[in-house]
């Protein structure tokens, strides 16, 4: 179908996000606050079968790439009989994960051809990674990884990069991308409810670019695809690339094409918008969500919700955590 999903700057929105679910097998500091987030009671979250026809409403509204998130998406039970199903509305289907428990589901992924798969790595060294994300799942995680390249599946590693911290391991992602056809992704660190957000503690895409440049000389830029949320680069004869998603210091909000499902089945039409527009009751009434989605779609600003200058605190507090809206 045509897409019919545009806001009032005549973006065309042809990619969904949906969470499946707000909890999270990790803690990590960055996306959930100290003290947890209050989850979601389980009849407010929508079912397996909601998520398949309110996906199905957005397809028939052009909607052709579905990127699964969290939380964590695998921990979702029945994850196999949802991927299946949203399989089967011709989309391109996405995944972001932890890794945790991505072994289990290789062989799934392969039959339904989920190939692009993004997985969080905030380091590459096992201390680090059990202060980062407050529980010790270091080696499985990296096992999968390994698998999973070993499988051939399009695999971006996500690095939040965060000041004294990781910062000083950029160079070392890099390097992973020598000899294998992989992404690492760096991400300048943004701000959510509860996140104790500061930027004097983020990296700049700037410093990332300059840390690459002080020890590879030659650089390429590479051509992005459209509505990227990263610019990409790699190093000259290097078999993988990079890429920097710089929504602090260069937002990226011209060529958006994207909109988010809540695991409780509330749209945002942005990644940093306070108001949602509930579908799930709605649709629990049997109403059609077809106006309410395109409707919703107009009150979109164009950039950051609004916060085009800078992020303003009384702004992102009233947002949620990133852990319950899946980045
Ligand atoms: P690709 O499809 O591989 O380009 O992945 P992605 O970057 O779109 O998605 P991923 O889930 O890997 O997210 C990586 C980072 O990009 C996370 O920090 C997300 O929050 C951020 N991100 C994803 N989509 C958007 C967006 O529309 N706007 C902004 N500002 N950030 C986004
Ligand atoms: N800032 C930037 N990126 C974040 N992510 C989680 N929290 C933040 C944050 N505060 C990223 C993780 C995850 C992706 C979905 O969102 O890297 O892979
Ligand atoms: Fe789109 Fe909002 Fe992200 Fe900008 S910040 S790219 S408008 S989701």
């Amino acid at each position: 179908p045509e897409p019919q999903i545009i806001d009032s700057f005549g973006r065309e929105h042809t990619y969904l996000r949906i969470s499946l679910t707000d909890r999270c097998n990790l803690r990590c500091f960055y996306c959930m606050p100290e003290e947890g987030i209050e989850l979601t009671d389980k009849e407010n979250v929508m079912t397996l079968e909601e998520i398949v026809a309110i996906s199905k409403t957005f397809t028939k509204l052009g909607v052709d790439t579905i990127r699964l998130t969290g939380g964590e998406p695998l921990i979702r039970n029945n994850f196999e009989f949802l991927a299946r199903e949203l399989a089967k509305l011709g989309v391109t289907l996405k995944l972001t994960t932890n890794g945790i428990v991505l072994n289990k589901h290789f062989e799934l992924f392969q039959e339904i051809g989920l190939k692009r798969i993004n997985i969080s790595l905030d380091t590459l060294d096992k201390a680090k990674s059990v202060f980062i994300a407050k529980r010790d799942y270091f080696d499985r995680i990296m096992d999968n990884i390994k698998q999973a390249i070993a499988y051939d599946f399009d695999i971006k590693l996500n690095i939040v990069l965060i000041k004294g911290v990781n910062d000083m391991e950029i160079n070392d992602f890099i390097a992973l991308t020598e000899d294998q056809n992989i992404g690492v992704k760096f991400i300048e660190f943004m701000p959510f409810k509860g996140n104790e957000w500061d930027w004097d503690k983020g990296i700049s895409k700037e410093e990332i670019l300059k840390t690459v440049r002080s020890k590879y000389s030659e650089i390429e830029k590479l051509e992005d695809p459209e509505h990227s949320t990263s610019a990409n680069y790699k190093v000259k004869g290097f078999k993988g690339s990079f890429g920097i998603v710089s929504t602090i210091t260069n937002p990226f909000c011209a060529g958006c094409n994207r909109i988010r499902l809540t695991a409780d089945g509330n749209m945002k039409n942005c990644l940093f918008a306070t108001a949602e527009t509930d579908l799930l009751t709605p649709f629990r009434n049997g109403e059609a969500i077809d106006e309410i989605i395109l409707d919703a779609i107009k009150d979109k600003k164009f950039s950051r919700d609004g916060m085009d200058v800078e992020m303003k605190k009384e702004h992102y507090e009233q947002n949620r955590s990133m852990t319950s809206i899946g980045g």
